[in-house]
């Protein structure tokens, strides 16, 4: 479970977040909406600690994250998948994974068989450089390469992004089906209200840095004034 309390992070002039505060409870995939520079991605990078906030506090199962080294933060079970999924083009789908597996301390063997049985094409293309991967692939690499340190927090960055409606709804339910066969707390960062929508358990909207709602997702996708106004789903 993520606990997230008064969170403010300011770059500069520009606060990125202002007294953000939820829960992202275990098990269950929590939606963070919002547009363009709500403060989406600096929620994520400073949970991972690669942004220091000016005030507020993160747990992690009671767990004080803040001011811990990133690296100490993916070794307490924190997986990050970010934005434009990070992974090495010139590198091997099996490099890839070796990059995800080292920092954590487990078996590389049996970490690359279970990922090749959960995403049966990243197993088909493990000598294939990953830049000749589709952006479907890429991204089940991506997700893949955090998965294999077996983490209990996963972020994803926008994982729908550049992708067809299909590939991104197929992604989706890969994704809800990993948080409930793994009890993950999984952190949804999406642009795509509408598909992490129709996944998630609890959504919480940002807007410029602040949390505008904060509610089951149903709820929160059913209320007209939240679809209009901060999630840009207007029929
Ligand atoms: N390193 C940085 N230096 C200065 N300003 C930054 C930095 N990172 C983010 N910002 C600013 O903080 C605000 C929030 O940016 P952030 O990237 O978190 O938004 P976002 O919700 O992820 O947007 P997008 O949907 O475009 O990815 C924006 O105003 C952005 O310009
Ligand atoms: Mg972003």
């Amino acid at each position: 479970m993520i606990t997230i309390d008064n969170l403010s992070v300011s770059f500069g002039a520009v606060q990125a977040l202002r007294d953000v505060t939820f829960l992202a409870e275990t098990g269950q995939i929590t939606a963070v909406l919002g547009a363009n520079g709500a403060g989406k991605t600096t929620l994520l990078r400073t949970i991972s600690g690669l942004e220091e906030p000016t005030s507020g506090t993160i747990l992690m199962d009671g767990q004080a994250l803040v001011h811990k080294k990133t690296e100490d933060i993916a070794r307490m079970g924190v997986g990050h998948v970010p934005e434009g999924r990070g992974v090495i083009g010139e590198f091997t789908v099996e490099e890839n994974l070796r990059l995800g597996a080292m920092m954590a301390k487990v078996n590389l063997q049996k970490g690359l068989e279970e990922q090749y049985e959960q995403f049966p094409v990243l197993g088909e293309r493990r000598k294939q450089h990953a830049a000749k991967l589709s952006g479907g692939e890429r991204q089940m690499l991506a997700m893949a390469r955090a998965l294999i340190a077996e983490p209990s927090v996963l972020l994803l960055d926008e994982p729908s992004l550049g992708l067809a409606p299909l590939v991104t709804a197929q992604l989706m339910l890969t994704i809800r089906s990993l948080c409930e066969s793994r009890d993950l707390t999984v952190i949804l960062v999406e642009q795509n209200a509408s598909s992490a929508l129709r996944i998630a358990h609890h959504a919480v909207v940002l807007h410029v840095g602040s949390v505008v709602a904060n509610d089951v997702a149903s709820t929160v996708a059913e209320d007209e004034n939240l679809r209009q106004y901060y999630l840009g789903l207007v029929e």
